[in-house]
């Protein structure tokens, strides 16, 4: 419910990927498997990974940034707040939206990492829309960053085949016209942390010679559980928002659900009566970038963007977290 008329407008997004394409057919050199079995399971094709020593989330997230400022013809000096959705931050601290704001010169910003997982970007994106509409902040750069090679067990392959590494952000300004982040509906349950996590590098589990042994700073996933709680919570939240906003599938434009597997989005697609049209799909290309899959998607298709269009951005992860955002476009690219 807005206090004043104020609503947060995306005014620019931007992306950034990593050059290494790590392919389908690589990876079957790698573990057990087949380029067959993973496009048929997943629809990923290829990811991208940040090689190169002493690289971390914030070399993926900084230019991405710089992007997004040029884009949008403003200085990092304008900007007035970051946040950052990530699992993999450069460190455990400082978070690495404060890294960000120094290595592009956004002196003038403050900034916090969020950890939601792969629903972090829909979190980073409705938390970023209150300070906007509240009027305290009005340049408020959204990051969802994750460089998932960096926590993948290249010798596990029901998750190795899964993830790739990449930054996809937005900035949001305050506008009075009717568009912008126009709903949005958050959820989590912890008793879904079992099933999807990194066990050890926290404060229950110390890293140690004996963590690094059992491999527990890798991703740990149970698939199936995670699976059927996606499918179910990921179409659910996206109904409920449509219905919340009296949309039908005929009114809404664009689904930009989060890039975990095909038949996850296939799925959700189906219970909004939405058509493949109609659906921003990259996994084949980028695989799961966890917070960075739903910037990434706005990236490659802004160009098809108009304003007034209606999208719906819908996310599950880790946590269990989930949730969608209602938006309205705000510009013709
Ligand atoms: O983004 C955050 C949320 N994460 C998700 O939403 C991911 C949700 N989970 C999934 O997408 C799927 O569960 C996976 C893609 C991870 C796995 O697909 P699945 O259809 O659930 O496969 P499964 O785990 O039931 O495994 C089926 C078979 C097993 O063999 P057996 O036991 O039937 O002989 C696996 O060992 O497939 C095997 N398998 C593989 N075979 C070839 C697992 N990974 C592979 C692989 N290549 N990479």
């Amino acid at each position: 419910m807005l206090t004043n008329n104020i609503r947060a407008a995306i005014t620019a997004v931007n992306g950034h990927v990593p050059d290494y394409v790590l392919t389908n057919k690589e990876l079957e050199t790698m573990v057990d498997t087949t380029d067959e079995w993973i496009t048929t399971r997943t629809g990923v094709k290829e990811r991208r990974i940040l090689k190169g020593n002493g690289l971390g989330a914030s070399d993926m997230a900084a230019p991405c940034t710089l992007g997004l400022c040029e884009k949008r013809g403003i200085s990092p000096e304008d900007i007035d707040m970051i946040i950052c959705a990530t699992v993999t931050p450069d460190m455990v601290f400082p978070a690495t939206a404060n890294v960000v704001a120094d290595k592009i010169g956004a002196k003038n910003a403050f900034g916090f990492d969020l950890n939601a997982a792969c629903s972090g970007f829909v979190y980073a994106l409705s938390t970023g829309a209150k300070f906007v509409e509240s009027g305290s902040h009005k340049k408020v750069v959204v990051i969802g960053v994750d460089k998932m090679s960096a926590i993948v067990d290249y010798t596990d392959r029901s998750t190795c085949i899964l993830f790739g590494d990449g930054a996809g952000a937005v900035l949001l300004e305050p506008t009075e016209e009717e568009v912008g982040v126009m709903d949005s509906l958050l959820y989590s349950d912890g008793a879904g942390r079992h099933y999807l996590k990194q066990a050890a590098g926290g404060s229950v589990k110390p890293s140690t010679h004996e963590t690094v042994d059992a491999k527990e700073h890798f991703i740990f996933q149970d698939g199936q559980p995670v699976f059927k709680y996606a499918v179910l919570k990921m179409a659910d939240v996206s109904v409920e928002i449509m219905e919340k906003n009296n949309l039908t599938g005929d009114d809404v434009a664009w689904l930009v659900p989060h890039q975990a597997n095909l038949r996850i989005i296939d799925a959700c697609a189906r219970r909004m009566g939405l058509g493949k049209e109609k659906v921003m799909i990259n996994i084949e290309k980028y695989g799961n970038t966890t917070a960075a899959t739903i910037p990434l998607c706005l990236w490659e298709w802004e160009t098809q963007l108009k304003k007034g269009d209606n999208i719906i951005l819908s996310a599950f992860g880790g946590g269990f977290t989930w949730g969608g955002v209602y938006v309205k476009w705000a510009y013709d690219s």
